[in-house]
């Protein structure tokens, strides 16, 4: 009988600590899942707005032809939605005050680690801001690589918030009504060269 009852509490036990493993194991599974949809939502969240705008780095002939756009420039400068602030960090190089302003937090941190690392912390600043509520008036050089469909709203940006001789240096799709002072390199590379007052 005691023999029995022996029995009885060690499969007890068992079935005890199998239901913890399971809990423990759907718990990490869970945490695991949640931490995946975290890191992934801002990359995939720019296909459901209005204007989607996806993180695509810049190529190095692109950024080859924005220094070359920026050549006898100084000053300030921002590259609207930065990604991993590769052209920051390049403009930094070339000596400008460089910022970016980027909604993904994820890209955010990665270029401020990148900046760190290349020892840039200084000359360099990434907001983590939305680029239609972000004022540009303060700045000197202004880098964008978008898309198409955002370039009628964002000429209207630049008329009413740019300063006089500031440099706009546009990747892959030009401003739709005004005309550039050089275009550098060609097809996807291509950067179109603009100055305020835009004409
Ligand atoms: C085409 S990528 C360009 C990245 C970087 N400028 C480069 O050339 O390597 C556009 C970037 O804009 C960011 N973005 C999209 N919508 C934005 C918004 N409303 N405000 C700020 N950044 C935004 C995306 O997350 C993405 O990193």
């Amino acid at each position: 009988m005691m023999e029995q009852e022996l029995m009885q509490s060690i499969s007890v036990g068992k079935e005890a600590t199998s239901k913890t493993t399971a809990l423990v194991l759907a718990g990490i599974t869970g945490g695991i899942g949640l931490a995946i949809t975290a890191v992934c939502i801002p990359f995939v969240a720019p296909g459901f707005r209005r204007i989607c705008l996806p993180y695509v780095p810049a190529t190095t002939e692109q950024v080859k032809n924005i220094l070359q756009a920026l050549k006898g420039r100084s000053g300030s400068l921002i590259d609207i939605g930065s990604g991993d602030g590769r052209i920051v960090v390049a403009a930094a190089k070339a000596g400008f005050q460089a910022h970016g302003v980027e909604l993904n937090r994820w890209l955010v941190y990665y270029s401020r680690i990148f900046a760190l690392a290349q020892g840039l912390s200084s000359k360099t600043y990434f907001f983590k801001k939305n680029l239609w509520k972000f004022n540009l008036n303060k700045y000197d050089n202004v880098v964008i690589f978008g898309v198409e469909e955002m370039m009628d709203e964002l000429q209207e940006k630049f008329k009413s918030e740019l300063k006089p001789n500031c440099s706009i240096v546009v990747c892959r799709f030009p401003l739709p009504n005004y005309k550039p002072i050089v275009i550098i390199g060609e097809g996807v590379d291509a950067v179109w060269v603009y100055e305020t007052p835009l004409k």
